[in-house]
């Protein structure tokens, strides 16, 4: 795993859309994994940028949310099928027809769950799986106790994530109690995963996925099962870090031909 420490919420940004603007420039056709929230916005801000100058093409490239809420009409404005295109599918000039999102209206959830893996196997699996990382620990929306070999199905949020994604609605009572999300072993299969965190209230999420015994207690620790993952974080959110200094120096002292920017 490789630990980036950036000074702002901004370089987090700049720097991790560096590493997706290379996969993609590498291979128009790759399959990302989209986040929503707030963590991944600055780096689909940055993408656009580069797709508005020509400088990266994302018309052939797929993509696969990471989650969607259940029982949210496609058009409400938090729906991750509404964040997804504003943020993501328009600004980038993805084709929307190759960018999939959970169905969390389903009449039958379980077997859009089936179909949503079967979806991304058909495409060969997700390059590169952009993630955030809730205060809980969550990725996706696996909370703590989800299974390491999960798969795309639906879940209870938790308390404290209904409470921290109320910012996004009018009042806590709105955000919906279900959500489907790619699983842990979803997650996990994907070939590269990019983990951003930006703030204080994730330092000490990210010290327990970086620096804590790999456990569903805090699913973000995954990370450190996976052969290829980065996680990104601004200083604030490094804070919780014993290991800062010597992430900082291998990052500093990395090889050219280590550098993906
Ligand atoms: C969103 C997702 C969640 C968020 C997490 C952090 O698709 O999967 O895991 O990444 O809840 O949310 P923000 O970025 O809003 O702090």
């Amino acid at each position: 795993m490789e630990i980036v420490i950036l000074p702002t919420a901004a370089e987090v940004g700049h720097i991790a859309a560096a590493k997706i603007a290379g996969l993609v420039t590498r291979k128009p056709d790759a399959v990302l994994g989209l986040a929503t929230g707030s963590s991944p916005l600055a780096i689909y801000a940055e993408l656009a940028i580069l797709a508005r100058s020509g400088e990266v093409d994302f018309s052939r490239a797929r993509g696969f949310a990471l989650d969607e809420y259940v029982g949210l009409p496609v058009e409400h404005p938090q729906s991750y099928a509404s964040v997804i295109r504003t943020e993501v599918t328009q600004p980038l000039g993805m084709d929307a027809a190759l960018v999939r999102v959970p169905d969390g209206l389903a009449p039958d959830l379980a077997a859009a769950c089936e179909e949503y893996e079967r979806a991304i196997a058909s495409v060969g699996g997700i390059d590169l799986q952009i993630l955030g990382i809730g205060a809980n620990g969550h990725v996706g929306f696996n909370e703590p106790s989800s299974s390491f070999q999960s798969r795309t199905r639906i879940k209870t949020l938790a308390p404290q994530t209904r409470a921290d994604n109320a910012r996004f609605f009018g009042s806590p009572d709105e955000v919906p109690t279900h959500c489907v999300t790619q699983g842990l072993g979803t997650i996990l299969d994907a070939g590269e995963l990019v983990m951003v965190a930006q703030g204080a209230n994730k330092a000490d999420a990210v010290a327990r996925a970086v620096e804590g015994p790999i456990s569903s207690r805090c699913p973000g620790s995954i990370l450190q099962w996976h052969r290829r993952a980065t996680v990104i974080v601004d200083e604030a959110a490094a804070a919780g870090l014993e290991l800062a200094a010597y992430y900082r120096y291998t990052y500093e002292n990395k090889p050219d031909w280590q550098r993906w920017i």
